[in-house]
Formats: C-alpha cells, sequence, structure tokens
C-alpha cells in the first residue's frame, strides 16, 4: 500500500494505474476509520482494480470549530487498519488541498435545504468543495459514500450531476454495532454511559414502523427521544428517499 500526501503524487499514481487500463475506485474518509469504512473500501476492492482511500478532515465543511477541534486523527492506526484492503491512501495537510482558502459555492436545490443542510449552514458546501477536489484529481470509475450520511449523498449526486462528472456515485449500507449503534468516526467521543445509552435510537426508529401513519410515527419517535434527558432531538423527519421533502 502507497501513502501519500500530496496532489502531484496522487495524480500521477493514478495516471500510471490508468495507463495500465485498471479502473480505480474512491473512499473519500475523514479517518479515524472503523468498520463501516471498511465495508467501503472492501466494495470497492471487489468492483475495481485499484482502491484509493483519501484521509482529511476536511475542515471547511464544519460549521462548529469545537467539532472541527475534537474530531478524532488516528492516521497511523488508520493506514495499519486498511493495509490488506487498499492499494493508494492520499492523507494531505490541508495546507496542500487549500493553499488559498476556497472561493467555490455550490447549489444542490431543493435536497440541501432541509435537515442537515438547514441545521448546518455551509456544511454541504464544504464537503461540495472536497468532494470535487477529490473526483478531478482521482478521476475514479467509482466513489463509495455510506447511507449513513443519506442526504449527503443526495448531495454528491446533485454535484456530480451538475459537474457532469463520470464517476458513479455508489451507496452503501449503514454498518451497526450488536446493540444497533451506527458506526461513527465520532462514537469514539462518547462516554461510556452514552455508549450505553444511544443504541436506544434505533430501538425507537425500528418501533416506530409499527405506528400507522407519518404524524403517529414522528410523535412516537419524539415522544420516546424525550424520555432520555441526554438526548436532544435536532429533528426528525420522514421523507420522499429522492428529493427528501417531508
Ligand atoms: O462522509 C465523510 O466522511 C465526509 O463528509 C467526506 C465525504 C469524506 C468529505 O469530507
Amino acid at each position: 500500500m502507497l501513502v501519500i500526501t500530496t496532489v502531484k503524487e496522487l495524480q500521477e499514481s493514478v495516471r500510471k494505474v490508468k495507463a495500465d487500463g485498471k479502473s480505480v475506485g474512491l473512499v473519500p474518509t475523514m479517518g479515524a476509520l472503523h468498520n463501516g469504512h471498511l465495508s467501503l473500501i472492501k466494495r470497492a476492492r471487489k468492483e475495481n482494480d485499484v482502491v484509493v482511500c483519501s484521509i482529511f478532515v476536511n475542515p471547511v465543511q464544519f460549521n462548529n470549530p469545537e467539532d472541527l477541534r475534537k474530531y478524532p486523527r488516528t492516521l497511523d492506526r488508520d493506514v495499519e487498519f486498511i493495509h490488506d484492503y487498499a492499494d493508494i491512501v492520499f492523507a494531505p495537510s490541508a495546507e496542500e488541498v487549500f493553499p488559498v482558502p476556497p472561493t467555490e459555492t455550490y447549489h444542490y436545490g431543493v435536497v440541501e435545504q432541509v435537515m442537515e443542510g438547514a441545521a448546518r449552514p455551509g456544511h454541504f458546501n464544504g464537503v461540495g468543495v472536497i468532494v470535487r477536489r477529490l473526483l478531478d484529481w482521482v478521476q475514479p470509475d467509482r466513489a463509495y459514500f455510506g447511507e449513513k450520511d443519506y442526504q449527503q449523498i443526495a448531495v454528491i449526486r446533485e454535484l456530480v450531476r451538475q459537474c457532469n462528472i463520470s464517476t458513479t456515485i455508489v451507496p452503501c449500507p449503514i454498518v451497526r454495532e450488536d446493540s444497533g449503534l451506527a458506526l461513527s468516526s465520532r462514537n469514539r467521543l462518547l462516554t461510556a454511559h452514552e455508549l450505553e445509552i444511544t443504541p436506544n435510537i434505533y430501538r425507537i426508529l425500528q418501533e416506530s414502523k409499527n405506528q400507522p401513519d407519518v404524524p403517529e410515527i414522528k410523535h412516537f419517535v419524539e415522544t420516546e427521544i424525550a424520555k432520555y434527558p441526554e438526548f436532544q432531538l435536532d429533528y426528525f423527519e420522514v421523507t420522499d428517499d429522492t428529493t427528501l421533502q417531508p
């Protein structure tokens, strides 16, 4: 496995691979890798000759400086974790990716105006900025994203459509702990007590399926979540799976 840190090396490595007629799969990540990321990398491995995994905590997609400061950074461990599955790891510095502050702006229409788009202003623009650059540099045949961030996939699909990018976006299923907790890099920040109670989120979602209609489902989830003083619900929505409208 090759670990590289510059855009020039990345482009050269990919150019060589493509000159040999090989297909390339890209798995963009922000590191603190877990089995959810590994499932994307393994899928990319199956469907492409060469797998590139990027590891970059993208500052421009954080609208909360404290969240950026606390985001787990475990590069050495990450490299070891995916050693047998990825061919190229691209782990650049912020200066390498953004030699000057980025000024691009993206508009994704209705899919960005709800949920995370409404709750985290600028977040999806920052995602678009980094994903567009990675797709430009690697020009992969396929790029892999986890359905845990379902709205992010909708936004990236729209980005790819608007910019006529030929990469196929491949959504991959959520991977969960046995407890039902969805794997996430930020789970490392949870206390023992929080880890104990968070599986209730999945349990409540599963149980909500027994409710007869959308208003009852919303009421059920909001009421059940409110039983845990540790949880603070930002939003719960039932939406169309393409437009993401309620
Ligand atoms: O899903 C993530 O980890 C990030 O949003 C991504 C796609 C790697 C862009 O920084």
